[in-house]
């Protein structure tokens, strides 16, 4: 009989998604793609079940909304975060200062669909780099999957 029980190596990933992301598919197809959001989650919420993981996400366009549940990591049980900032990358202290207080305890990996370091100038500050736990850009709505594999990666290291 199956059991309903959750597995012990289950992990409870999430995506935190910032400004702006709520509109893929239809904002700079040309840099972002044409995937909308949804489609970006469902393809990684897929490769995440079938690992037997779960998977919630979070679009937010407030800067506080996104350190909130972030700092929630601390004791939800969340195993690991995918973290797209999008542009709070490359202005904010604060969700800066919020991954230096959960990455003792939960893995983030950092995400972009392009390759910020290639576009203009302003972009080429990430301010959570220095203290993610690793970073992925430039695959478009694949960065997320392989975003997913560095949190494995991540949480199977002896
Ligand atoms: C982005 C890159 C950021 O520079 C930009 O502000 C975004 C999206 C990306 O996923 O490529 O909104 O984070």
């Amino acid at each position: 009989m199956a059991s309903s029980a959750t597995p012990p190596t289950a992990i409870r990933v999430l995506a935190l998604h910032g400004p702006n992301l709520n509109l893929l598919g239809h904002r700079e197809p040309h840099i972002y793609g044409t995937a909308g959001l949804d489609a970006v989650d469902a393809a990684t919420r897929a490769r995440a079940e079938q690992w037997g993981w779960t998977y919630e996400s979070l679009q937010s366009n407030h800067e506080g909304v996104l350190i909130d549940r972030l700092q929630a990591c601390l004791d939800d049980g969340t195993g690991g975060v995918l973290l797209n900032p999008a542009g709070l990358t490359h202005t904010s202290v604060s969700l800066r200062d919020t991954v230096a207080a959960v990455i003792d305890k939960v893995p983030v990996v950092e995400v972009h669909l392009s390759i910020p370091e290639a576009r203009e100038p302003f972009r080429h500050q990430s301010y959570v780099a220095g203290v993610v736990s690793a970073r992925v850009s430039g695959l478009g709505a694949e960065s997320y999957l392989v975003g997913l594999e560095a949190l494995r990666c991540l949480l199977t290291r002896t």
